[in-house]
């Protein structure tokens, strides 16, 4: 029996064949272009996968959350993490030091502010934990900005006892959300120059800098294309989603994941309704360009206009009127990691037949 009629729905469902060209496209791009690859694990939040992208080559993880971190230790699967967020707050620096014990531990600090208690906790408990500077190289959430300021922060914090400053880190977000290629292109690569240039006034003024990390998807092959970049990493290209069409590179075909979904009900000739709403589609936008919660694989041309709780409306063009109460049909998600983030288990499909259930074992982990 076929994977469509096996699985009850709406669940997600996983191509093993397109996922493992994903991670080989990328580990293999890493290792062509001689950088690090540190793939973040927000996307799919499994063990099997954090596994296979060290078994190909990464260095190591990131993780936005210490709960993250703690789910994939705890599951034997993570051994050298980056916590890409500042760690604020007694409990939190308790749980760090503890973390620290079973894997090696890098965090984001942004300011002093985040930075000394650190030290403070470090100095008392007799270690030192690796540190880099956050830079916001044009998203505008957390990070100092390049040149001076980091450069001021820098000195700061090398100053600091427990904490050994490695180096740069941003995520370069904001190029992704460029209206063309070209923009793409212009936002990545500006992005990259202003942290090569950061990392080279440190090391000017006697900072060493052995990490420049960058992070997006959508700029995964730009940004890391500047001269001085160590480190990559990308978290959505396991999977890819409708949002990363939009710059023409790939399309639907190299989606890994889409959620299985029933029509439950057909009330007029141009409407389905699908049991799959807001709980399990999430509620991302569209990216410019496309319209609606998600791209329907059977109909790509069909709008799903609205989302309830449990209920997705879908506006259907002529040419896909057939569709009848009971069929099942496909979505590629706007945003993957907010949708794999609501389910218990992803279904992995080989050759039709469903040969894995794996556990989202890091979700909801937002401590
Ligand atoms: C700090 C950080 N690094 C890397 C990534 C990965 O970006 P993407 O999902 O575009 O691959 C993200 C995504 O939110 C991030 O916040």
């Amino acid at each position: 029996m076929s994977y469509r009629e096996m699985l009850d729905t709406p669940c997600l469902v996983v191509f093993d064949d397109v996922l493992e060209q994903n991670l080989t496209e990328m580990a293999s791009y890493a290792r062509a272009h001689g950088l690090a690859l540190r793939p973040h694990i927000k996307t799919h939040k499994t063990a099997e996968i954090t596994r296979r992208q060290a078994e190909l080559g990464a260095v190591g993880h990131t993780c936005a959350k210490l709960g993250e971190a703690e789910a994939l230790a705890d599951a034997g699967v993570l051994h050298d993490v980056l916590i890409a967020y500042e760690i604020v707050g007694e409990a939190k620096i308790r749980r760090l030091l503890n973390l620290m014990e079973r894997v090696h531990v890098t965090v984001a600090v942004d300011s002093v502010a985040v930075a000394e208690p650190l030290s403070r906790a470090m100095q008392a408990a007799g270690t030192v934990l690796d540190v880099l500077l956050e830079i916001d190289a044009g998203l505008g959430r957390a990070g100092v900005l390049p040149g001076e300021p980091a450069l001021r922060l820098a000195r700061e914090v090398v100053q600091m006892p427990g904490l050994r400053l490695r180096g740069l880190m941003t995520h370069e977000g904001h190029a992704g959300r460029a209206a063309d290629t070209a923009e793409l292109e212009r936002l990545g690569r500006a992005a990259g120059e202003a942290m090569v240039a950061t990392a080279e006034l440190l090391r000017r003024s006697g900072i060493p800098v052995e990490v420049v990390s960058v992070g997006s998807t959508p700029a995964a092959f730009v940004t890391t294309a500047v001269p001085g970049i160590t480190e990559m990493r990308p978290g959505t290209y396991v999977f890819y989603d409708a949002a990363s069409f939009r710059f023409g590179r790939i399309g639907p075909e190299r989606c890994a994941l889409r959620i299985l979904t029933t029509v439950i009900s057909r009330p007029a000739p141009d409407r389905a309704i699908l049991d799959a709403g807001s709980k399990t589609l999430a509620m991302d936008p569209p990216p410019p360009g496309r319209h609606g919660h998600g791209y329907l694989v059977e109909c790509p041309d069909a709008v799903i206009t609205r989302l309830n709780e449990e209920h997705a409306f879908v506006q259907l063009p002529p040419h896909c009127q057939g569709l009848q109460v009971g069929d099942r049909v496909e979505v590629i998600p706007n945003h993957v990691c907010p949708v794999v983030n609501l389910q218990d288990e992803l279904f992995v499909v080989r050759d039709g037949d469903v040969v894995a259930t794996w556990r989202v074992l890091a979700r909801g982990k937002v401590r």
